[in-house]
């Protein structure tokens, strides 16, 4: 058996995040861990809130709470919602925790010692009001561009051109909305990554393996220039991990913080500590320092595209440039994106499914379902609502719904409420063990190379064997001649009951576990042998009809969702 480190991107603090944000990583992450952990691996399955930066700041501002406050609380909300979708993290971490902030100094700290940070002099925005120098976003004033009254000191909003703080026409401070602003000199540090570059490309070029999409964009970012400048790792902001050299102070640093994205990576360790500090398990260096144990650790990430960049150059330089025996990723699973009906999930506008509206409508199998059927891999996808009804519909209410229905409910009205004996196999049943064979082990091989479309395709071809067998082999209608082949097509479909809820579990859980309890058996082995898996409730064994697990999605609750999440959220 292997062990499995897996984490999913850690999503920003401020706000709940779209269903587009959960295809592309916490959703597929868990489709993964919840697959290896049933085959007997060892999973450690990571994620936490990224709780730093300005759109942190700024959220807190907007709410009228102090930032650590805002924080916690969000970081709680998240974490429910998380629950609610099941998702099996064995620890939901926080970037701001203690052992982040000490890890991050830790790594600046020795980042410095090998001459990989740089001090540079620039000139920035001071608001005098403010007493502090102002990040790009804390700016606003009129676009010389378009005119437009409020445009960002890094972008304008109406018509996006690109600025400088310094284009803008009169500027002030989104903060004291003061106008007293100078242009002053500051110091910020800077990582050397273009000193590794040839050591990033050589561990890029290694990976063969990887998703297109991942290495596209690795390579894109290497060769072009732009991805490996010197990058600015601190921030002038009050919230955030103080710029430190390890423990001791950073002479000139004392108003800064790292910049969030020098510091949320290093979170995927540190949350390993604290899932350790937390009670949780032993051990954390087993799973991250190469000279502990982790040698024997396969890696896998999971994120969005736009998140690349960060995981195949900026991080990995942080981790190869301390020349400490770090795990770094052995391979990166990246998402396109998902679209919302004709246009894009947008947070700011409220335009989409928000992950707490969606366990309000409806069960999460239903979202995992869809959404992981449907997972931008290959290119963009776009979620309809007329495309998840039919399919939901079809897939889960009409193949795998009626399917446990049919068998259960015709076997207690002929047989009672326990598995039938009788009967022996014939042709058809030899091909129907074969043809799942062959497909549970396609299955398999698409899970373990995580194509998550395709695994998805190959288990809904699994619950139709099962349904064209019922109905080619119809047991209602050999009951009135043959009772004992009957009873014998029937404990098969009883058998794939539990097949099914096994191999369907970790795309929906719930389901899953709603048919095991109703076959009244906790005997959750994989099908290994598929012959001998469907004879594993033998004859006698009693049962239960579950309730309808899939109610279908109608025309009315269509039509009113959709119009629902059009816009705007309250
Ligand atoms: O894009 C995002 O949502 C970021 N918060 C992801 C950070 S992943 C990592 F680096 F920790
Ligand atoms: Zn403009």
């Amino acid at each position: 058996m292997a062990r499995h480190l897996i984490t999913s991107a850690i999503p920003y603090i401020n706000g709940i995040k779209h269903l587009g944000n959960l295809i592309g990583s916490q959703l597929p992450a868990d489709l993964y861990a919840r697959y290896l952990r049933q085959r007997g691996h060892e999973v450690l399955f990571l994620c936490a809130t990224d709780e730093h930066g300005t759109p942190a700041e700024l959220a807190a501002a907007k709410a009228g709470k102090p930032v650590a406050e805002y924080c916690a609380e969000m970081h709680q909300v998240q974490s429910e919602i998380a629950d609610g979708f099941r998702l099996s993290f064995d620890h939901f971490g926080r970037s701001s925790s203690l052992q982040n902030h000490k890890l991050t100094q830790a790594f600046a700290g020795r980042l410095a010692e090998l001459g990989l940070i740089k001090e540079v002099t620039e000139e920035q925005v001071y608001s005098v009001a403010d007493g502090r120098f102002l990040p790009d976003r804390y700016i606003e004033g009129t676009c010389p561009n378009c005119g437009f009254d409020s445009a960002r000191g890094d972008q304008c909003d109406n018509c996006g051109k690109l600025l400088d703080p310094t284009d803008l026409i009169n500027p002030h401070s989104t903060i004291s909305g003061s106008t007293d602003l100078e242009v002053r000199e500051t110091k910020h540090l800077f990582l050397r990554q273009s000193e590794l570059k040839d050591d990033l490309a050589k561990w890029i070029d290694s990976k063969t393996d990887w998703p297109v999409l991942t290495t596209s964009i690795a390579k894109k970012w290497l060769n072009d220039g732009d991805g490996l400048q010197d990058r600015g790792i601190t921030r002038d902001l009050d919230w955030g991990i103080l710029v430190k050299k390890g423990d001791e102070d950073w002479p000139g640093m004392e108003d800064k913080v790292f910049y969030v994205w020098f510091d949320a990576p290093i979170e995927y360790i540190a949350c390993a500590q604290e899932w350790q500090d937390a009670g949780k398990g032993e051990n954390w260096e087993r799973w991250w320092r190469t000279d502990k144990g982790a040698d024997d650790v396969t890696y896998t990430q999971f994120m969005g595209k736009d998140n690349v960049p960060f995981h195949t150059l900026s991080f990995p330089a942080t981790i190869l440039g301390s020349q400490e025996p770090w795990k770094l990723v052995d391979y990166i699973k990246s998402f396109n994106y998902l679209n919302y009906d004709g246009g894009q999930f947008s947070t700011s506008r409220g335009r989409g499914v928000f992950m707490d509206q969606a366990l309000e409508i409806l069960p999460s199998d239903y979202w995992r379902w869809w959404l992981l059927s449907h997972a931008p891999e290959s290119s963009d996808a776009e979620f309809t609502w007329e495309n998840f009804q039919t399919d939901v519909n079809k897939d889960l209410a009409d193949v795998l719904g009626n399917f446990v229905s049919r068998i259960t409910k015709f076997c207690r009205s002929k047989f009672g409420e326990a598995v039938p004996k009788g009967g022996t196999y014939g042709p058809a049943e030899e091909q129907l063990i074969a043809d799942l064979t062959k497909r549970i082990r396609a299955y398999e091989g698409h899970m373990d190379a995580i194509e998550v479309r395709k695994a998805a395709a190959e288990l809904r071809a699994i619950w139709v064997l099962g349904n064209e067998y019922l109905q080619a082999s119809a047991p209602w209608t050999t009951f009135k001649t043959d009772q004992e082949t009957a009873a014998m097509q029937v404990r098969l479909g009883l058998n794939l009951i539990r097949i099914y809820a096994v191999l369907s579990a970790p795309f929906i859980p719930d389901a899953s576990a709603a048919m095991l309890a109703a076959m009244q058996t906790e005997d959750d082995r994989w099908p290994n042998d598929v012959a001998a898996a469907v004879a594993a409730l033998p004859a006698g064994h009693a049962f239960a009809v579950p309730d309808n697990q899939f109610d279908k999605i109608t025309d009315e609750q269509r039509s009113a969702w959709s119009e629902r999440f059009a816009g705007t959220r309250d």
